[in-house]
């Protein structure tokens, strides 16, 4: 299957998105994680990458359009996948779309991720990312067992810069501007299913399973 989530910054999608792809064994592919990777090692994509990100803007079309083309082509993505924060505009959009003709597929199914300004600005308040395994923690709802480190390997916990007041009032006009055309575009492809994104973890992962179905 090739599934796409889209959705406001903080809505949940890569923490679902991880769990999808760990129940259908298909690579999930998110843009935000490679460049994070990028910005981390810092390389000259990272160095790239970095301003954009810290104030919420879209990294370059061509910058990313290459990356997550790459990253398509890959032996490994050839059974499925599921695309998480790309295409975020529509000329990515249509990217991908000759990246799908070059591979010779289609997209199965594209989620939106439907929630309220309040439940943004809680999640990205209590986000917490471990830099090392990038287990994703909220401090209220999936606290790390010991104060602010990962559970995993101990690391201290990070608070994304972009989580920021300023810079998540950004993000969420670039998705209002850029990324919600993308809705009609793939609605009236018939591939759009919408799904409440409030709730535990559980439920919403009940909900993504039922519109993949
Ligand atoms: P990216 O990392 O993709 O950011 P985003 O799309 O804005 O999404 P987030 O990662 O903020 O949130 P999420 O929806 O994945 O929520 P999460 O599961 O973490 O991109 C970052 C930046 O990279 C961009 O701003 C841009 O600069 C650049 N970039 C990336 N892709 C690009 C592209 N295509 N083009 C150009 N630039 C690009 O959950 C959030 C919190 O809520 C967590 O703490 C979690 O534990 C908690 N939570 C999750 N589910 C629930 C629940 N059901 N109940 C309660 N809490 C929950």
């Amino acid at each position: 299957m090739r599934i796409l989530f889209l959705g406001p910054p903080n809505a949940g999608k890569g923490t679902q998105a991880t769990r999808l792809s760990e129940y259908l064994e298909l690579p999930h592919i998110a843009t935000g994680d490679m460049y994070r990777h990028h910005v981390a090692v810092g390389d000259g994509l990272g160095e790239k990458a970095k301003p954009y990100m810290e104030r919420g803007d879209l990294v370059p079309d061509d910058v990313t359009n290459q990356m997550a083309r790459e990253r398509l082509l890959q032996p490994d993505v050839k059974r499925g996948f599921v695309l998480d924060g790309y295409p975020r505009n529509l000329v990515q959009a249509e990217f991908l779309d000759s990246v799908m003709k070059e591979l010779k597929t289609r997209l199965d199914r594209v989620l939106k991720f439907r929630i309220t300004g309040e439940v943004l600005i809680a999640r990205s308040s209590g986000r917490r990312l471990c830099p090392t395994c990038k287990t994703v923690y909220h401090m209220e709802v999936r606290p790390p067992a010991n104060d602010e480190v990962c559970d995993n390997e101990g690391t201290p916990l990070l608070r994304r810069k972009d989580d920021e007041p300023e810079a998540i009032r950004n993000r969420l006009e670039v998705y209002g501007k850029d990324t919600k055309p993308l809705y009609d575009l793939y609605n009236e492809k018939g591939l759009l299913v919408e799904i409440d994104a409030i709730g535990s973890t559980e439920d919403v992962f009940a909900r993504v399973l039922e519109a993949i179905r």
